[in-house]
C-alpha cells in the first residue's frame, strides 16, 4: 500500500468512515466502566471483572491476564450476542485456558527451541510447546494480575491495564513496563493500544488472543464465516509450527484470502501446511507492512447474523488460527463444549520466531525507545 492510500485509511479511522457505524443505530451507551468481583486466586488475590459499554458494544475484562471475558456485539436486527469464547468461572481460566481472550506477552507465538541471541548474549526461555516457547513461556502475561484504571474520554470509554515485568521474567532480559489500553469508541470499535519501555535490550511482540465466533460463542463451527485478508504472502512453517523463513506466495494455495471466501472452503485440502497445523495456524504477511497508524488488514463476516468485523493494525503480520486444538473437552461460558473450528483467532503481531530470523521485521526494543502498536476491531452489520 502506498503512503497516500495509508494516510487516507488512517484519516478514515479518525473520522469513523471506515465501517458502517453501529454507534448511530445504538445510542452510545457510554459511561464510566464498572467493576465487580469475579473470583479469587488460590493465594487470596481478588480478580475483578470490568465492564465497558459504548457504541452498542459491551466488553468484559478480567484483571487476571487482561482477559476479554465477553464481547457483546449486535447482529443485523440489533440482538446482542457474546462473540468471544471464555469460561464462566476463574478456576477454569487459571487451570485450562488455551489463552481465551488473553493478553499475550512478552512474545506472541513461538520462539524456536526457546532460544535467541541478542547483542552477543544467548537467552534461554522455558519450553512450553514441545521443543519451543509459546506465548511468553510457562507463565506469560496471560497468567499475571494487571493493574486496571478505567477512563472516559472523548475517544471513548475504556481501561488502561499495566504491569511491570521484572528483568529476567520467563528468561527475557530487561525490566519491561507495559501498558495496554482497551477503548470502546462511540462508533462500535474496540481498539487496543500497546506501549512498553525497557531498561535493557530485549525482544517484544504483544498481542490479544480473543477467540471469535461472530454467530455467538458456543454456536458451532466458524467454517461459514467469510474472510478477506489483504496479504499476498504468508510464512510457511515446519512440523513444529516454526517459520521456515520463506515468505511464500498465497496465490494458488488454500492460503489465498485476497478475495473473500468461507474459512471452511479449502481447510480440508491435503496441503502439507494444513496437515502440520491441523488447519490454518499461520502468519500472513500483510501487504501494508508496518504502519504508524492502524491500516486495513482483514474483513471477517458471518452470513446469518450479518455481523462484520474489520481489523486495522500497525503490525506487519496476522496470525490466523482456526481453533484447531479445541477438542470438545472445554465447557464454555454458556455451558456448551468447544470443538475443533468453533472459533478463530486473528492475532495482529510481528512474525513468529522473529528473533531468529534477521530478515523478518525486527522485534528488538532498546532502552530509550517506546514500543507502540495499535489494533482496531471495527464492528458493523450487513
Ligand atoms: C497459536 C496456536 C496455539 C494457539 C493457542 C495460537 O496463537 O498459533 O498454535 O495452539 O495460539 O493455544
Amino acid at each position: 500500500m502506498n503512503t497516500s492510500r495509508r494516510t487516507v485509511m488512517a484519516a478514515g479511522l479518525a473520522t469513523g468512515l471506515v465501517a458502517t457505524s453501529l454507534g448511530t443505530a445504538h445510542a452510545a451507551s457510554g459511561g464510566t466502566p464498572t467493576r465487580t468481583l469475579f473470583g479469587t486466586l488460590d493465594d487470596g488475590t481478588p480478580v475483578h471483572l470490568w465492564t465497558v459499554a459504548n457504541g452498542g458494544i459491551r466488553l468484559e475484562v478480567l484483571s487476571y491476564g487482561g482477559i476479554v471475558h465477553r464481547l457483546d456485539v449486535p447482529d443485523r436486527h440489533g440482538h446482542r450476542a457474546n462473540i468471544a469464547l471464555g469460561f464462566d468461572n476463574l478456576a477454569d481460566y487459571v487451570a485450562k485456558s488455551p489463552y481465551f481472550g488473553a493478553l499475550i506477552g512478552r512474545y506472541g507465538n513461538r520462539i524456536a527451541a526457546g532460544r535467541f541471541t541478542l547483542d552477543g548474549h544467548t537467552y534461554q526461555l522455558p519450553l512450553n510447546d514441545s521443543a519451543n516457547s509459546l506465548h511468553g513461556g510457562t507463565k506469560g502475561f496471560d497468567k499475571h494480575m494487571w493493574q486496571v484504571e478505567p477512563f472516559t474520554r472523548r475517544s471513548g470509554s475504556g481501561l488502561v491495564l499495566s504491569r511491570i515485568s521484572p528483568d529476567g521474567e520467563m528468561g527475557y532480559p530487561g525490566t519491561l513496563k507495559v501498558q495496554v489500553t482497551y477503548t470502546l469508541t462511540a462508533r462500535g470499535e474496540w481498539r487496543i493500544d500497546y506501549a512498553a519501555t525497557t531498561d535493557r535490550a530485549t525482544v517484544i511482540n504483544l498481542t490479544s488472543h480473543t477467540y471469535f465466533n461472530l454467530a455467538g460463542e458456543g454456536s458451532g463451527p466458524v467454517h461459514d464465516h467469510t474472510l478477506e485478508l489483504a496479504a499476498a504472502r504468508y510464512t510457511p512453517v515446519d512440523a513444529g509450527l516454526i517459520p521456515t523463513g520463506e515468505l511464500a506466495r498465497v496465490s494458488g494455495t488454500p492460503f489465498d484470502f485476497r478475495r473473500t471466501k468461507p474459512i471452511g472452503r479449502d481447510i480440508r485440502q491435503g496441503h502439507r501446511q494444513l496437515v502440520y497445523a491441523k488447519g490454518f495456524d499461520h502468519n500472513w504477511v500483510l501487504d501494508k507492512g508496518s504502519t504508524l497508524d492502524p491500516a486495513y488488514a482483514l474483513t471477517l463476516a458471518e452470513p446469518h447474523s450479518g455481523r462484520v468485523m474489520r481489523m486495522y493494525t500497525t503490525e506487519p503480520g496476522m496470525q490466523f488460527y482456526s481453533g484447531n486444538f479445541l477438542d470438545g473437552t472445554l465447557v464454555g461460558t454458556s455451558g456448551r463444549t468447544y470443538r475443533q473450528g468453533d472459533a478463530l483467532c486473528l492475532e495482529a503481531q510481528h512474525f513468529p520466531d522473529s528473533p531468529n530470523h534477521p530478515a523478518f521485521p525486527s522485534t528488538v526494543l532498546r532502552p530509550g525507545e517506546t514500543y507502540r502498536t495499535s489494533t482496531v476491531h471495527a464492528f458493523s452489520t450487513r
